[in-house]
Order: C-alpha cells, then structure tokens, then sequence
C-alpha cells in the first residue's frame, strides 16, 4: 500500500502554462512534412500548415513553441526566410542531414502557425554565425510599430501590424553547436547582443540566456555571475540517452534492465535542477531570474532506414513513463521553473505527433501532455508520496541505478483538484491510499493511460494500440480516495 497526501491548505507555485511548451526545429521533418506541408499541397492544410497536426495540438493546449533551433538557430538567418518564397535564398542544413534549406517558412510561416495554434511564439536568435544587428533587426522587423525601413519590409512582405513577441533567446548551446564557446566569452557576447535586443511600443521581450547542457554547473555559475542582470531567464538542455551519448540504444527493441536504467536517467533531471538552481540562487537570491528547460526527452538511435541526420523515432510506453515522471519534476519546481519544451513537436526525437505523408498518429508521450493539460495555471498543491525504489541497475562497474515505483503531483483550480499519478513498475500493481487534507470530495473520475506491454507503441496501420480510456474504479469517502495504479500506468484524476 501507498500512501499519497495532499494539502490542500498549502498551495505551493502557481504551475506556469509554459512548462507544458514545446519545440520545433528546422530538423528532419519536423517542419517540412511535420506542420508546413505548404499551400499547394494535396494534404489539408490553412496557409500551409497541416489541419490534422494543428488540430491535434490545440486539442492538447500548447501554450508555447520554440523555434528556429536548437543548433540550426545558430545558422539561421531570418532574411533569407521572408519576401517571395521563388525567391529566397538557399541554405544548406549543416547540422541535420546536409539538406537543402529552401526557407520556405520562415518568420511569417512561424507566426501564422502560432496563431492557428493559439500558442505564444519563442524565437531563438543566432549568436554563433549571426551578427548583433540582424538580432537586433529582426525584433525590430517581428515588433516595430512606426516608421523604420525594417517595419516598411514587414508591411512590403504582406504584414502591416507587428506581431507580439515576448520570449527571446540569446544563441542555443553555444558552449557546442553554438560557437564552442567558452561560458565566460559567451556571458560578454550575451551582454552585447541582448543589448541591441529592444523593446519596441508596449512588445516587453524576455530575454533568455543559453544555460547548460546536464550537469555543465560551471557554465550555469559563469554566465550568472558575468550576466544575470541582464536577462530574465536562463536554459537548461538534458536528453535521456539509454545506452550513452555514442550508442544511444532502440526505440522499441529495448529490454526491462535498458527500460529501468531509462526511466532512471530521466529522474536526473531533478538532481540537476536542483543543482543549477542552487547555483542561481547564489547570484540571484531574489529569485528573479527563471530556469528553462527549453530541450528535454528521450533521444534514441533513430528508425532503421530513416536519415541519421533526421532524428526520427518511434515513441512506446517507455516514453510515456518518461514524460509522466518528467513533467511531475518540473511541477514540483513550478517556483521556478517557467518553461520547459519537450524535443521535438512533431517526427523528431520525443515527439507528439509522427506523420507519413497525408497520415498522421498521436505518440504515448502525446497522451501524457493530455492527461497532464489541467495543471497548466493551476496552484500547485503540497504533496507527500510513499515510494519504493525498483529496477535497480549497474550502468558501469561502480554505478547502480535506481528509480521509484510511483510518481505522482497534484494541483487545483476553479475548486477543481488533478492529481497525476504513474507507476514505473513493469510487473506490479501498487494500492495507494490518498488523503485530501482539507478537502471533502463530492466526485472523482479518471483517465488512464496503459497497454499490454512496455514495448507498445502507434503505427499508421494500428493508431490507437495507446490509447487514453476513462477510469472510474475509485473508493471515495470525503477526504479519502483508494485506488490501484496498474503497471506501467499513467493516470489523471479529477476530483470535485
Ligand atoms: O534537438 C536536437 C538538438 O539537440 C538541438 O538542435 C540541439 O540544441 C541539441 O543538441
């Protein structure tokens, strides 16, 4: 039996929207294919980009998207991606696949793609190979309102107002892919560049500093001490790779030892988290300056037969346990975390959404997002979960890993109270007993998400083998609720 306790009387952060945000990089398919399949194309789509992916996403509430990169932000320059799609400028990709860019979406493409999706855009700035004005030219062509040859551009280019923008970030992993640089010379160039990165009418821009890959604290001290007054919020990048950066490992061929050293990896981020947050703290008691983490997930050894360069996955239970635990992690520091993007929207490593052609299915890890959407702007309440470590594993000679049975987090809004709750166990099913301090509940009902086998995944023939199915085998007795997580579950409980 477990024992889960909530108060309802401590309400705790108020869960930002934006942890639950995503990313999309020029990578792959993820763009080309993914959401923009262009106005011409035979596969339904409003100004290009795909009805059924759009849809899908709205459906899951995606309050945030980051884009162009990931490492192509580095390389992208955003005058090459507006006028007449005939005639812009080429580009080769050189990070991903050494494929033609055509740019055919660019900033306007972006803009209109959150707008259908209803989600606030987060633009990435090149730092690596651009220069401090076409940073500062491009804030001042997406949010100038008023005379200037850079607003005239926008208007020549079909776009009269300026658009909202509020997220900005500074350079992406440039400490590798970003330049190589070392944290004391990019804290200089971040000073400079966001300089030049202003406010324009009533568009207030909060600027984000590149953070740290894993557990890299000494970039996170460096770039606080030279630069945390002059930004508002700094990242954090962490992939769960299986196997190692260097072999990785399957998607789905993977065995009950590799699935528990994997969900074990992915409860590091609450290690590193509070690592680099001890480390913010030093520089910013306050608590002005917020974390980020804009890359986070699973990162496989990609489908046989599919470009290595393309990072295409397939997405099974595994990833659902991941993104359960994860996003509990981050709600457990809603004080201070005020974004997460999950890597990639849409055909790129931990994706929501795959397609193929004119199909289209929805991931494990996109039924998570849905299970999870009633914490976005919630309170988060204190809560108290009895675990017991499982699945322990050597990963080299002198480490064991370990990770808990159960993970669970609890917020309310509008007198509503969600509790999430998975069990990473693979054989065992665990009676929790929980408490609602402070709380007499009038009705509860669930969804759950489960399949036969860790391994279970969706396919273009067979969508549905991961599906969301409601769930009611609860005892409710005014402030106590009993029910049993199944293995390798994921659960949504709301209670009135
Ligand atoms: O998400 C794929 C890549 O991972 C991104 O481009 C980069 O920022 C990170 O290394």
């Amino acid at each position: 039996m477990s024992k889960l306790v909530i108060n309802t009387y401590n309400k705790k952060a108020t869960i930002n929207k934006n942890i639950y945000g995503h990313f999309s990089e020029h990578l792959g398919r993820c763009i080309y294919g993914g959401l923009y399949v262009g106005e011409n194309s035979d596969i339904p789509n409003v100004c290009g980009m795909r009805t059924d992916v759009v849809e899908a996403l709205k459906a899951i509430k995606i309050p945030v998207l980051r884009w162009p990169g990931g490492c192509f932000a580095d390389e992208y320059h955003w005058k090459d991606g507006i006028g007449p799609k005939e005639s812009r400028k080429k580009m080769v990709n050189t990070n991903w696949g050494g494929v033609v860019e055509d740019n055919s979406f660019g900033t306007h493409e972006f803009m209109e793609l959150c707008r259908q999706l209803g989600c606030e855009p987060y633009i990435n700035g090149n730092v690596g190979s651009g220069t401090v004005q076409e940073m500062s030219e491009w804030i001042e062509y997406m949010t100038f309102d008023g005379l200037s040859p850079i607003a005239k551009l926008r208007e020549e280019n079909g776009r009269k107002e300026p658009w909202k923008v509020k997220y900005f970030g500074v350079g992406n992993e440039n400490w590798g892919c970003g330049g190589n640089m070392r944290p004391e010379y990019y804290a200089d160039l971040y000073r400079r560049f966001q300089s030049y990165v202003k406010n324009y009418g009533d568009n207030k821009v909060y600027k984000i500093a590149c953070g740290a890959n894993v557990d890299d604290y000494r970039w996170t001290e460096n770039v606080m001490r030279n630069a945390c007054r002059q930004m508002d919020a700094i990242t954090l990048h962490y992939y769960v790779h299986p196997r190692g950066w260097m072999e990785k490992g399957p998607s789905i061929e993977f065995d009950e030892t590799e699935y528990y050293i994997t969900i074990a990896k992915a409860m590091y981020m609450d290690k590193i988290i509070k690592g680099h947050l001890s480390i913010m703290d030093r520089f910013d008691p306050r608590h002005r300056v917020g974390l980020i983490v804009d890359e986070w997930g699973t990162w496989y050894t990609c489908e046989p037969g599919t470009n290595p360069g393309f990072l295409y996955q397939q997405n099974t239970m595994r990833d659902a346990i991941v993104a359960a635990y994860t996003l509990n992690i981050f709600n457990s520091h809603a004080d201070r975390i005020v974004m997460a993007n999950l890597a990639q929207i849409v055909n790129v490593l931990q994706a929501v959404i795959l397609t193929e052609g004119d199909k289209m299915l929805l991931t494990p890890t996109y039924h998570v997002f849905d299970l999870y959407k009633a914490h976005m702007d919630a309170e988060l309440l204190d809560s108290w979960l009895e675990t017991v470590e499982i699945g322990t594993a050597k990963v080299n000679p002198w480490q064991e890993i370990s990770c808990p049975n159960l993970s669970a987090s609890a917020s309310e809004k509008d007198g509503v109270i969600t509790i999430t709750v998975s069990n990473a166990d693979l054989s065992n099913t665990y009676p929790v007993d929980c408490t609602l301090v402070g709380k007499r509940a009038e009705s509860v009902t669930g969804r759950i998400l489960r399949s036969g086998k860790v391994n279970d995944h969706n396919t273009f023939e067979a969508p549905n083998t991961v599906a969301i199915q409601s769930f009611d085998k609860f005892d409710l007795d005014g402030d106590k609720l009993h029910f049993e997580m199944p293995p390798c579950s994921v659960m949504e409980i709301t209670i009135k």
